[in-house]
C-alpha cells in the first residue's frame, strides 16, 4: 500500500508511520528524518535546509520533490510506502502525482490524523527524540538512552515554543489546503481521530484501510 499520511505536527504522524510500516510491510518514509540526517551529516541539502527547519518553516518544494522521487524509485519502495509528512504543500501534491505516474504507481490512500492544537502544543512540549533512530518519547528525559536502539534521546529545536508556534500557523497556511486538494482530485482521504493511545489510533487507522 502506497499511503500518504498528514496531519499538524505533533499530531503522531512519525509514531503511526513506524506502526503502520511495521503492521502493512512497506518502508516508511520521512522527510523530517531525511532532511534531519542531512543536517547531522553536515550535507549542502542540509546546510541548506537548517535555517528553516529550526524555525518551524518549510523547506523549499524542489528539494523535497528530489528526496520523495530518490525514496520511491528505490526497490525496497517497490511494494509501497507510508509516506510521512512527505507532502505539506500543493505544489508538492501535485509533485508526487507527477513522480508516481512516471513510477506508473498510484496512491491507494491519504489519511489526515486530527488532534485539537492544545493537545499538539502539550505533545511537541514534553517531546524528545532519539537522535539515532528518531523513535518520539513524551516525558523523558534528554540524555537518556532510547529504549529501541540505545541512542541518545534530545529535544528538537523546533520544539520550542517560539517555533512550534510558527509550526502550527505554517500547517494552517500551506498545509492545511492540501487536503481539499486530494478531495478535489479523488484521493481516498481517511480522517482519523488522533487522540488516545497510540494502539487505539493505530487500530482507528487500519479499520479505516481495510486492514
Ligand atoms: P517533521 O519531522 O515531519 O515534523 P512535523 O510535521 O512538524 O511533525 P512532528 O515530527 O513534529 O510530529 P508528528 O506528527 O510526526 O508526531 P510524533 O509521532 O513525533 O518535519 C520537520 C521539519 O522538516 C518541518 O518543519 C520542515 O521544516 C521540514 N520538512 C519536512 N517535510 C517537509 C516537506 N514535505 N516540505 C517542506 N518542509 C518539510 O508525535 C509527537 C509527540 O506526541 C511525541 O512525543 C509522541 O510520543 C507523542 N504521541 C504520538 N502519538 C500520541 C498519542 N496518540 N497520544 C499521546 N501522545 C502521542
Amino acid at each position: 500500500m502506497l499511503i500518504v499520511l498528514l496531519g499538524p505536527p505533533g499530531a503522531g504522524k512519525g509514531t503511526q508511520a513506524d506502526l503502520l510500516a511495521e503492521r502493512l510491510g512497506v518502508p516508511k518514509i520521512s522527510t523530517g528524518d531525511v532532511l534531519r540526517a542531512a543536517v547531522r551529516d553536515g550535507t549542502p541539502m542540509g546546510l541548506a535546509a537548517k535555517a528553516a527547519m529550526d524555525r518551524g518553516d518549510l523547506v523549499p518544494d524542489d528539494v523535497i520533490l528530489g528526496i520523495m522521487k530518490d525514496a520511491l524509485d528505490t526497490p525496497p519502495a517497490a511494494k509501497g510506502a507510508i509516506l510521512d509528512g512527505v507532502v505539506r504543500t500543493e505544489p508538492q501534491a501535485a509533485g508526487l502525482s507527477r513522480v508516481l505516474g512516471e513510477l506508473h504507481r498510484r496512491l491507494d490512500a491519504v489519511v489526515l490524523f486530527e488532534v485539537g492544537d492544545d493537545e499538539l502544543v502539550r505533545r511537541l512540549s514534553g517531546r524528545t527524540v532519539c537522535e539515532k533512530c528518531q523513535t518520539p518519547y513524551t516525558g523523558r528525559e534528554p540524555g537518556t538512552a532510547c529504549d529501541r536502539c540505545g541512542g541518545t534521546l534530545v529535544r528538537r529545536k523546533d520544539d520550542e515554543p517560539q517555533a512550534v508556534r510558527n509550526r502550527l500557523a505554517v500547517y494552517q497556511r500551506q498545509t492545511a489546503p492540501v487536503i481539499d486538494w486530494y478531495r478535489r482530485h479523488g484521493a481516498r482521504l481517511v480522517q482519523i481521530d488522533a487522540v488516545g493511545t497510540t494502539d487505539a489510533v493505530l487500530q482507528r487507522a487500519l479499520a479505516a484501510l481495510g486492514r
